[in-house]
C-alpha cells in the first residue's frame, strides 16, 4: 500500500483544496492530512483561522479522499512523520516548490502540484469583506 501525506491549514474548505486532495490521493492508496493546529497557525504561520482545528478536522474527515487527519504542530515534525507513518510520497501545492526537497534524503518521493487558479481562503475572506461595502 502506497502512503501519501500532505500538510496545510485548509480553512474555509474550498474547491482548490478538494482538487489538491483528489490529486494527492490519486498518487497512492492511503492519504494522510497533517492539519495545522490553531496555535501553529497563529504563532508560526501568522494565520488566523475562521474554523477552529476540530471543525477543520471534521470537514476534512468527511472528504472521501482523506483517510486520516493528524495535527501539524511544528515545521520540524515532517521528518519524524515520514518514518512514523511509513510515508512513500509527500505532496503539497507548488506555492511551496523546492521547500521540502530535503525529505528526498529520507527516501520519500516529493511532489509539488499546480494550484487551482483563482481561489484561496485569503481571497474568499477578501471578497466577502469587500462585498459588504
Ligand atoms: N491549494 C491549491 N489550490 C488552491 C489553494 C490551495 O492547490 N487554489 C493547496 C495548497 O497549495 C496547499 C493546500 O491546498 O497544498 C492547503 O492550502 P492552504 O494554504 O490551506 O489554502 P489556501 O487557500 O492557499 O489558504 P491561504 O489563502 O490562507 O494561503
Amino acid at each position: 500500500m502506497k502512503r501519501v501525506i500532505t500538510y496545510g491549514t485548509f480553512d474555509l474548505l474550498h474547491y482548490g483544496h478538494i482538487n489538491l486532495l483528489r490529486r494527492a490521493k490519486a498518487l497512492g492508496d492511503y492519504l494522510i492530512v497533517a492539519l495545522s493546529t490553531d496555535e501553529f497557525n497563529s504563532v508560526q504561520k501568522g494565520k488566523k483561522c475562521y474554523f477552529n482545528y476540530e471543525q477543520r478536522k471534521e470537514l476534512l474527515e468527511s472528504v472521501r479522499y482523506v483517510d486520516l487527519v493528524i495535527p501539524e504542530t511544528c515545521w520540524e515534525q515532517k521528518a519524524t512523520d515520514m518514518k512514523e507513518y511509513h510515508i512513500d510520497t509527500f505532496v503539497i501545492g507548488e506555492d511551496w516548490k523546492g521547500k521540502f526537497d530535503y525529505l528526498k534524503d529520507l527516501g520519500v518521493e516529493v511532489v509539488y502540484l499546480p494550484r487551482t487558479p483563482e481561489i484561496s481562503t485569503t481571497q474568499i475572506k477578501e471578497d466577502l469583506d469587500s462585498s459588504r461595502h
